[in-house]
């Protein structure tokens, strides 16, 4: 009891400090008046998603405001303006992350060997540097046809397990698109993939997806970093997810590619580029390279995530599901399966694998001021979190149409290509910007359209998804797939 006396007090006078020290700021944003210790945290709490409270905030403090969360200073800016000028014109004042202990549990105790979660470093632009080349592959790329290729191998060992599966009753098909995708990660990243029986492959796959749906949401421990006693089973838990995925990743991926690897070719893959470059480059050493690869081959739960996004909108929007079936009848003439390289004739395809991105409107990693700077006309100090709602950017009238329809076409010009409006950022953009998009598309794509030849989608009852987020639970809802019928 004194004890937890003795804590209190200590946290009201660390309280008491910090907010006189924010308010001596000259020309700090506006913002709600913090309480004791939560901060403000409670506004969030009332609504059904963090970036929902931000918008509503917005309309009292305006486009940029503050909120102290738990002891954490943080900015909210709310148009596009203002992002840009967070992410692209002063992306280098803002190029660092928060400090979440979660974060630094998901990568071996220390989150700087994360891309994502990382602060800015040369390491940090070397290790995007190499991952360029085979995470946003060009067009016109030997990369591009690589996706291609592994995207219609593993479509057709997809489709093989999808028939052993009961049709017209609801299955849980979030385990198979999971593996489909992790497949098309390893095969085209490190040439291997794995079976679908494969236990050790089946627990990894669904680990990179708990921990997917982990870094989605959001921890009263993550502002209030003393509440960690009350979290250490769960910070156990996800240590132990990442553990097991690098075992896995060094034990069934990379010692067999050490072992077979000939510096004098060019390299045959991602991983072959990462141990060439740890050969060539005295920066980098043997836990970047495995935690750069564990980074990328994650990224197929976002895919697999997506994904079952996309199968949501789909079930909500029969007649869209229709169309997309059409698109995928025309341009296969029902003879073969669709393929990566009918993507640019299947806009409306695409358009909705757009929609869907705006609908869920997956938040932006938060950035952190690396230096004390100032953003139009207020001065923000270094170590202040920014969150990027994009959240207004994605649902506001403001710059959408009838923005709570679901409505593909309206990523469609008159002629009919796909178009993204300048304010359409799911991917966020300037220095930090997403390195996996193109692999997004493309892989995305493949799978939906394959599975709408094939099958006309449905559910039992209502689906609910949680607004503002791109993942959906690891146990999730169940579809139906029944044959098609036209
Ligand atoms: C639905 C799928 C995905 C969405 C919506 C998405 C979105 C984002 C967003 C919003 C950011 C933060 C950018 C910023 O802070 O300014 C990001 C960062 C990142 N994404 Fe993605 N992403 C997806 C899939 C992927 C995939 C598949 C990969 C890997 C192949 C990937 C790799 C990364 C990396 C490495 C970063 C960190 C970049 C940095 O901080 O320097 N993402 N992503």
């Amino acid at each position: 009891m004194i004890a937890l006396v003795v804590l209190c007090l200590v946290l009201l006078v660390c309280w008491f400090r910090r907010k006189r020290s924010r308010n001596d700021i000259l020309n700090y944003p506006p913002g709600p008046k913090p309480w004791p210790i939560i901060g403000s945290l409670h506004l969030l709490g009332q609504h059904s998603s963090p970036f929902e409270a931000f918008t509503v905030l917005s309309r009292i403090y305006g486009n940029i405001f503050s909120i102290n969360l738990g002891s954490t200073p943080c900015v909210v800016v709310n148009n596009l303006d203002l992002i840009k000028e967070v992410l692209i014109t002063k992306g280098g004042d803002f190029d660092s992350r928060p400090d979440f202990i979660r974060f630094h549990m998901l990568f071996g105790g220390n989150r700087n060997n994360s891309l994502a979660l990382c602060d800015w470093s040369d390491l940090q632009k070397t290790r995007r540097s190499i991952a360029r080349t085979y995470c946003s592959p060009r067009f016109t790329s030997l990369q591009y046809d690589m996706v291609a290729n592994v995207g219609t191998d593993e479509i057709t060992t997809f489709l093989h397990e999808i028939q052993k599966l009961p049709v017209n009753t609801p299955i849980n098909i979030k385990p198979l698109v999971l593996k489909a995708c992790a497949n098309m990660f390893t095969q085209y990243m490190c040439s291997t993939s794995f079976s679908y029986d494969d236990e050790e492959f089946r627990k990894v796959v669904r680990y990179f997806d708990e921990i997917f749906w982990e870094i989605n949401q959001g921890y009263a421990v993550d502002f209030l970093p003393w509440l960690l006693p009350f979290y250490k089973n769960h910070m156990k838990k996800i240590s132990h997810w990442s553990s097991e995925i690098r075992q896995f990743i060094l034990g069934r991926i990379i010692d067999d590619h050490r072992a077979t690897l000939d510096y004098n070719s060019p390299p045959r893959d991602f991983t072959d580029a990462l141990l060439m470059h740890l050969e060539e480059d005295p920066n980098m050493n043997w836990q970047h390279i495995i935690f750069e690869l564990e980074d990328f081959i994650g990224g197929h739960s976002a895919v697999g995530n997506l994904v079952m996004m996309t199968l949501v909108s789909l079930i909500q929007h029969p007649h869209v599901a229709k169309r997309v079936q059409k698109e995928v009848d025309e341009i296969t003439a029902n003879s073969r399966a669709p393929s990566l390289l009918d993507k640019s004739m299947m806009p409306y395809t695409e358009a909705v694998i757009w929609e869907t991105l705006r609908k869920a409107s997956s938040p932006i990693v938060p950035h952190v001021s690396s230096t004390d700077t100032e953003l139009f006309g207020f001065n923000i100090p270094k170590g202040t979190m920014i969150f990027i709602n994009n959240y207004d950017l994605n649902v506001s009238s403001d710059y959408w149409e009838n923005p709570n329809e679901f409505i593909p076409e309206r990523f469609l010009s008159a002629s009919g290509n796909v178009v993204k409006p300048n304010h359409f950022i799911p991917f966020s953009t300037g220095k930090r910007t997403c390195i996996g998009q193109r692999l997004v598309q493309c892989f995305s794509f493949i799978i939906l359209a394959t599975l709408l030849q094939k099958y006309d989608l449905t559910a039992e009852g209502k689906i609910d998804v949680k607004p503002g987020c791109v993942a959906v639970p690891p146990d999730c809802f169940k579809v139906i797939l029944s044959p098609r019928s036209s």
